[in-house]
């Protein structure tokens, strides 16, 4: 019969995977899914697990994986599809001008302090370094540079191309809109004089390599320690403490941790609460 088609030049179809629309890992699957997760990429899903396990179902049924055991085989000899569940489960959201209080102790800190580098961990797509970029800026502080990392390449890459929806630029004055960014038909993208000293570079807070990007007098971390358990965030902040001077600051989003990690002091102002390295 197939010869027959081939003669007619009638194209076979090929034999279609049947793969479920919907997929439910049973209590053991999730809980070695979520273990392996935690030694794989050290992040610690336990108090999200219902969200995320929806949600790497639903990876897995768009990349037509049908059981938990393909799952699990297809992460282990696929770098690109084990890229892609990471890209997947770390994507957060973020935007101009998030938690503008710290933007603004910042800049009252430059006043008596020479500041050159500043890091973002985690800089997700970029939004917070050029925010404090642009905010330096208008503060009439030029020469700094602010680095960014993160674990999820593709939020690296869109980064470094720097153009953002209407939707993350909502907070951000109009004026500074016309000033900072080309707006093309869907986007608005970054003055090219901001590339020059906005880095961004994908890495893990918890590798070592983490310890060789420098010293910087201020680091932004904000909204990731949130994911983490106690363990990691220490782990995370120690690794903070280890490139940050005496008497740097240290900038955590406001859900982030609910105690003050050793050797730190906290300082409580107007605009917002920040910690001091001792
Ligand atoms: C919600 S975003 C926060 C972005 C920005 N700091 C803000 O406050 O808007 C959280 C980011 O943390 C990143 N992340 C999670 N675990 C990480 C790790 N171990 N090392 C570096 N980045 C990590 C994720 O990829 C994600 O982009």
């Amino acid at each position: 019969m197939f010869s027959w088609l081939k003669k007619h030049k009638i194209p076979q179809t090929p034999l279609r995977k049947t793969v479920p629309k919907t997929l439910h890992f049973d209590d053991m699957e999730a809980k070695t899914l979520l273990e392996d997760i935690k030694q794989e990429f050290g992040l610690d899903y336990e108090k999200q697990k219902y969200t995320t396990l929806r949600k790497i179902e639903r990876f897995a049924i768009k990349n037509e994986i049908a059981t938990f055991k393909e799952l699990e085989n297809s992460i282990k000899t696929s770098k690109e599809l084990k890229k892609q569940l990471l890209n997947m489960l770390t994507v957060g959201e973020t935007y101009f001008y998030r938690e503008l209080g710290h933007l603004k102790i910042l800049a009252k800190y430059t006043q008596s302090h020479n500041i050159k580098n500043i890091l973002c961990a985690p800089s997700s797509s970029g939004e917070e370094v050029y925010s404090i970029l642009i905010y330096l800026k208008e503060a009439g502080k030029q020469e700094v540079k602010v680095t960014g990392i993160d674990l999820n390449s593709d939020v690296i890459a869109a980064a470094q191309k720097g153009c953002y929806s209407e939707r993350s630029l909502s907070l951000l004055p109009t004026e500074l809109r016309l000033k900072y960014f080309i707006k093309d038909k869907e986007h608005y993208c970054i003055d090219a004089s901001f590339k020059h000293v906005a880095n961004f570079y994908h890495q893990n807070i918890f590798d070592d390599s983490f310890l060789q990007l420098g010293d910087f007098e201020v680091i932004f971390c904000r909204n990731m320690l949130i994911y983490f358990n106690d363990a990691q965030k220490k782990k995370a902040l120690a690794n903070i403490h280890a490139i940050l001077p005496s008497g740097g600051i240290l900038f955590t989003g406001h859900a982030d941790i609910s105690f003050v990690p050793d050797g730190f002091s906290k300082e409580i102002s107007d605009c917002g609460s920040y910690l001091i390295k001792k």
